[in-house]
């Protein structure tokens, strides 16, 4: 695990492997771990650069608000110590919308973009007032916001199949401490619409759902698509297709990258 000083603020990240850089960044309440399973895949053809976003992992908070811009300048800033120019994008959720604020920040500098369980949309207003009360509810009560946040991402017939697995990532969704679990919810109620980047940018493009997402309505999510060009993977589960579906998702990511 290496680091970097992005305004005051320790950033941690990994840089493994050689080609083509892939950036993967990780969800809210996630970390850099969630991609151990695919950083040994991805590195026989690829550099591969792994992001603990503000707050997440071993990255220090920056403020009370984390904004997706301000999670892109550090993002932006990992690449430009690692002299990186060009890089494709891969986000989870929130990492999603990580993404596409460097997508607008930074065009020259990305060469394709996937949104794992993500949107270009801007919070609706229902999701608004839901980010409010979730800042109560984990000011009220951190270990029952996060156990129940977590629990919730997966589809309801894999709770059972996937125990240990929901285990482990309420475990790594513990250590993100209650200010960055705040900034996070705050700077996803207050980040912009990029749909029309799916429309106008000139790079490869996938969007990945879970049919049964228990966060993002999957028809609603899908429309966004409706006459762009992105590439459309749909899996029949929730909202970890990382943990979900792994296998199919693996050779997914490699047909994309290999097509770049
Ligand atoms: C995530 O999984 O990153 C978040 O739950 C996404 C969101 O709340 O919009």
């Amino acid at each position: 695990m290496n680091n970097i000083q992005f305004k005051n603020t320790s950033i941690a990240y990994t840089d493994t492997g050689k080609g083509t850089a892939i950036v993967l960044l990780h969800g809210f309440l996630e970390n850099q771990k969630m991609w151990d399973n695919y950083v040994a895949p991805f590195t026989k053809k690829n550099r591969v650069i792994t992001i603990d976003l503000l707050g997440h992992g071993d990255t220090e908070c920056l403020g009370y608000v984390h904004t997706m811009e301000d999670n892109a300048d550090a993002v932006h800033a990992v690449l430009a110590e690692l002299r990186i120019r060009k890089a494709i994008l891969v986000g989870h959720s929130m990492g999603g919308y990580v993404a596409l604020a460097f997508a607008e920040l930074y065009p020259e500098n990305i060469k394709g973009l996937v949104l794992l369980n993500s949107t270009a949309k801007a919070d609706s207003d229902e999701r608004k007032t839901n980010r409010d009360r979730a800042i109560k509810a984990v000011k009220q009560s951190y270990i029952g916001f996060v156990s129940l946040a977590v629990a919730n991402l997966f589809s309801e017939n894999n709770r059972e199949r996937l125990v240990e697995e929901i285990e482990n990532t309420k475990k790594e969704a513990l250590k993100t401490p209650l200010q960055a679990i705040v900034a996070s919810l705050e700077g996803m109620k207050i980040r912009a619409d990029r749909e029309v980047l799916l429309h106008l940018t000139p790079y490869q493009k996938m969007l990945v759902l879970g049919k049964k997402d228990p966060i993002l309505d999957y028809e609603e999510t899908k429309a966004q698509i409706t006459n762009t060009e992105v590439e459309f993977v749909t899996f029949p589960d929730g909202h970890m297709s990382y943990i979900e579906n792994q296998e199919e998702l693996t050779k997914i990511l490699l047909q994309f990258f290999k097509k770049i």
